[in-house]
């Protein structure tokens, strides 16, 4: 038992901290974990570590308790987690606009529309809708797409209009799964999960005056909604695309093919005081 004196700068840190450590110790002996199994999750984080997963392995098990209970009393649309994908200096678009894309953008495209009010009803104008998606093979540019290839590939910094409203063309984004290669991947593995995550765009949205809102909007009907390994799902923020095919419209959008359409409409608190 470490029964130290000490001089206490950080009241906060320490009664964190220590009660961390009781909890650890509680569960030590709860589960009666023997020493081989010590040095075993030793083993584990340090291999975390030296594969630079600590991040990952935070945001799969932790980030989405750490999101509800930083935004208790929230009063705004449904946060969820950042997740480890988030690149910050996305090109600044005006909206309507076409996200930053290659050539041959695999896919079908998807216009993103919506409304971002603030929490008495009234519409932000000039808020800054900061985007980013996974492609339709589930990858992220400047993670598993080459920064070469494509910069700020699917992302941007869309500013809405007088209205509140915003557009952005972008494509339809897949499901995709977490790092497997790794430890994080092979634990997942061992419980018996699965490592995948629901197709969503993620939004980091703010405006002067209010409170930054950083949340996802889910596909419906995707094979993993019920089950993201993150976690980050909530039923507010599922939203269904229309499919739309007359030639007309697409025509008129310089498209191609068939495109598809989502709208969702965000509300940001005016920013809160934080209770002390
Ligand atoms: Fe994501």
């Amino acid at each position: 038992m470490n029964t130290q004196k000490r001089e206490i700068r950080n009241p906060r840190l320490n009664r964190v901290f220590d009660d961390l450590v009781e909890t650890l110790r509680d569960f030590i002996r709860q589960h009666n974990l023997t020493y081989e199994e010590y040095h075993r999750a030793i083993a584990f984080l340090a291999e975390a570590g030296e594969k630079g997963e600590i991040p990952l392995l935070m945001d799969v098990f932790l980030e989405v308790t750490v999101d509800d209970v930083d935004h208790h009393g929230w009063a705004g649309t449904a946060t969820t987690v950042e997740g480890p994908y988030y690149v910050a200096n996305a090109p600044e678009l005006k909206s309507p606009c076409v996200v930053p894309h290659r050539a041959h953008e695999p896919g079908e495209a998807l216009v993103f529309t919506g409304t971002v009010r603030s929490s008495d009803g009234s519409p932000l104008g000039g808020a800054v809708v900061d985007f980013w998606q996974a492609d339709a093979e589930g990858r992220y540019s400047h993670f598993n797409i080459p920064q070469a290839e494509a910069p700020y590939n699917l992302r941007a910094r869309v500013t809405t209009g007088p209205d509140g409203r915003f557009e952005l063309q972008t494509w339809v984004p897949s499901p995709y799964e977490i790092p497997t290669a790794g430890p994080t991947g092979a634990l997942i593995k061992a419980l018996g999960g699965h490592p995948w995550r629901p197709a969503h765009l993620h939004v980091r949205l703010t405006h002067p005056g209010h409170a930054t809102l950083t949340t996802q909007v889910f596909l419906a009907d995707d094979p993993w909604i019920e089950s993201d390994v993150v976690g980050a799902v909530k039923s507010s923020l599922i939203r269904g695309m229309t499919r739309v095919s007359d030639p007309a419209e697409m025509k008129r959008r310089g498209l191609n093919g068939p495109f598809h359409t989502l709208e969702y409409d965000f509300v940001l608190p005016r920013q809160m005081a934080k209770a002390a």
